[in-house]
C-alpha cells in the first residue's frame, strides 16, 4: 500500500482528482472551507474562521477533501482529554453536489488512516440523523462521553492545559447549542406556517421524547 504525506493511503483515491490534506497546510482554502461548512450549518463567518484556524499538526486538525483545488469535504478531529488514544470527529460533511458517490466513505477512511498513524485507537462521534452512513462504515452505537472521567482529568492537569481544554469544550458546547437553537426556531416557524398541525402523539411517547437526547453516540475501534 503506498502511503501519502499524511499517512493516508493513495490507494483510496487512486486514479481520481481527489486528495485529503490538513487545512492548515493550505491556509488559502480557509474561506472556501468556511463557506462549505456554512452551507450546511449556518454560523457567523468570524466564529467559523476562528474555529478553522485552530487546525494544527497536533490536534485539533481539520482535514479537507479536495477535488483538484476545490474543497468538497471536511472533518474536524479533536483529542478527548479524558480518554487515552481516542479522538472525536465532528463537522463531517461532503458538499451537496458531491454526495452519494462514495466520497463520504473515502474521507472517513482517510480520517481513520490519518489518526491511526498518530497513535489513535478509537474514534468517537455524535450524529443526529446519519447513523446509517456511519454504520455502513463500521461504526456502532456507544455510551455517551463520561463526564465524571472528564472532571477527574480536569482536576489532574496544569492550569495552562486546563484553559486550552476548557476553550475546546466551550466551543463544542456553543456549536451544539447554536444548532439546537436553529432547530427550535425552524420548528417554531413551521408551526406558524399555516400548515395543519400533525395529530397529537400518545402522551407516553411524547413524555419519553422530552428526555431523550436527539444525538446518537457512535464509535469505531481502529485495528
Ligand atoms: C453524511 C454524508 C457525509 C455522507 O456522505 P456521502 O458522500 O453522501 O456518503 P457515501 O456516498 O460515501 O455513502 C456511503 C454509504 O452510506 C450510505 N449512506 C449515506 N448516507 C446515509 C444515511 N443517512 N443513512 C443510511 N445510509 C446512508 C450510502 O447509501 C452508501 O451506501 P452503499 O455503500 O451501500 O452505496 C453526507 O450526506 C453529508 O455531508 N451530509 C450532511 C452533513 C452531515 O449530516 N454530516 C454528518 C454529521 S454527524
Amino acid at each position: 500500500m503506498s502511503i501519502g504525506n499524511y499517512g493516508i493511503s493513495r490507494e483510496i483515491m487512486k486514479d481520481t482528482p481527489y486528495n485529503i490534506i490538513p487545512l492548515h497546510h493550505r491556509p488559502e482554502l480557509m474561506n472556501q472551507c468556511c463557506k462549505l461548512l456554512n452551507s450546511e450549518w449556518r454560523r457567523s463567518e468570524k466564529a467559523r474562521l476562528i474555529s478553522l484556524s485552530s487546525s494544527c499538526d497536533k490536534f485539533p486538525t481539520s482535514l479537507v477533501l479536495l477535488d483538484n483545488d476545490k474543497v468538497i469535504g471536511h472533518c474536524k478531529i479533536s483529542l478527548i482529554p479524558s480518554i487515552d488514544d481516542c479522538c472525536v470527529i465532528e463537522s463531517f460533511m461532503i458538499s451537496r453536489d458531491n454526495r452519494s458517490q462514495g466520497l463520504g466513505s473515502i474521507l472517513l477512511r482517510g480520517v481513520e488512516q490519518y489518526v491511526a498513524k498518530r497513535g489513535i485507537k478509537q474514534i468517537l462521534l455524535t450524529t443526529r440523523d446519519q447513523e446509517g452512513f456511519y454504520r455502513k462504515n463500521g461504526y456502532s452505537i456507544s455510551e455517551p462521553l463520561n463526564l465524571y472521567k472528564l472532571m477527574d482529568y480536569m482536576n489532574s492537569i496544569n492550569e495552562s492545559d486546563k484553559e486550552k481544554q476548557i476553550n475546546l469544550i466551550k466551543n463544542i458546547i456553543i456549536e451544539k447549542t447554536n444548532e439546537r437553537r436553529k432547530e427550535l426556531k425552524t420548528q417554531q416557524n413551521n408551526a406558524f406556517s399555516g400548515a395543519p398541525p400533525p395529530p397529537p402523539l400518545p402522551n407516553l411517547i411524547e413524555k419519553k421524547r422530552q428526555y431523550e437526547s436527539p444525538y446518537t453516540y457512535m464509535c469505531k475501534k481502529l485495528s
